[in-house]
């Protein structure tokens, strides 16, 4: 085997998929807990390009089980370690917002290039840089859109929606998605005032009027944004309000507050494993793997 891929217990199901689409084996990750916290992480087997999986949502204990694993894969054969991360954690803190912060950004993006040798990762919040190579320096760092993905999500939609990304940062995504179909696009302004506290405007709101609106960003965190979002466009006339992202990290209360807000349905990829996420990326991410020369063509 010159490529296997391995991947923790929350992710097999992905990974799987992923592993059928690359026409590789698959190999799951064990991880067992010491009393005092620590994890004691075991690969099966190892391949000369071995491929890690696993998302960095909730990703403190996370990195640390993939950096021991990197290094069980290296022990045992491996000349060349990739992740796939298909969500990538961190890269939203990309500035000190107040004095004394860590750049989480920036310091993770470099573990990772110290304990990887490539990196393929799903549209990654990269917000004052350009490219995620920027945030991960030395390897090759590969961001993927899931703008294909979400777009044939919507082309089965009876009614034409209008595409509301919440904030400027939406922006990219929000016209990537609505591109292939031809759709309206309107784009708000955000003030963040607290992790779940968010002001927002939308400029020509009016023609929400008696059309059904899909909000779209690439990450549902509190879901805060997308419920201010919300209250906005039904009192602008929106006749139905659904979600659409690249990645839901949002918990079963955090659902059940979108669910109450009246946004349904809330759809996103299974980038993010245990959510509500279930639009497919096995094929995204072997092209991917594929593109960065990690993969036979
Ligand atoms: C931030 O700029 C992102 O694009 C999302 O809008 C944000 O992370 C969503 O967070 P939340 O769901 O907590 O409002």
């Amino acid at each position: 085997m010159s490529t296997g891929l391995f991947a923790f217990a929350e992710s097999l199901g992905p990974a799987q998929a992923l592993a059928q689409a690359a026409g590789l084996a698959c190999h799951a990750v064990e991880v067992s807990r010491f009393p005092d916290g620590e994890s004691l992480v075991r690969v099966p087997a190892s391949a000369p390009t071995a491929i890690l999986y696993r998302s960095l949502d909730h990703p403190n204990a996370k990195l640390i089980e993939l950096v021991l694993a990197a290094a069980a894969l290296r022990d045992g054969g491996a000349q060349r370690v990739v992740l796939v991360a298909p969500y990538l954690g961190y890269m939203r803190q990309d500035i000190a917002f107040r004095p004394g912060e860590a750049v989480s950004q920036k310091v993770i993006g470099a573990l990772l290039a110290d304990h990887f040798d490539g990196l393929v990762t799903i549209d990654p919040h990269l917000h004052r840089i350009a490219r995620l190579d920027e945030a991960v320096p030395r390897i090759p760092a590969l961001a993927l859109t899931a703008a294909p993905v979400l777009a044939k999500a919507l082309a089965g939609e009876a009614e034409r929606p209008v595409l509301i990304g919440p904030d400027s940062e939406s922006r990219p995504w929000v016209e990537a998605v609505a591109a292939p179909g031809g759709l309206d696009v309107l784009v708000g302004e955000k003030q963040r005032h607290g992790p779940r506290s968010v002001e927002i405007a939308i400029a020509g709101i009016e023609a929400v009027r008696g059309r059904p609106v899909v909000l779209v960003d690439d990450v549902i965190s509190s879901g805060g944004t997308m419920i201010a979002a919300a209250g906005l466009l039904r009192a602008a006339g929106a006749t139905r309000i659904s979600a659409l992202a690249t990645h839901c990290l949002a918990s079963p209360d955090d659902l059940a507050r979108l669910a109450s807000a009246g946004i349904a349905p809330v759809r996103a990829t299974c980038s993010v494993p245990g959510t509500a996420g279930s639009l497919p990326i096995a094929a995204l991410l072997a092209d991917g793997l594929r593109e960065g020369g990690w993969l036979r063509a």
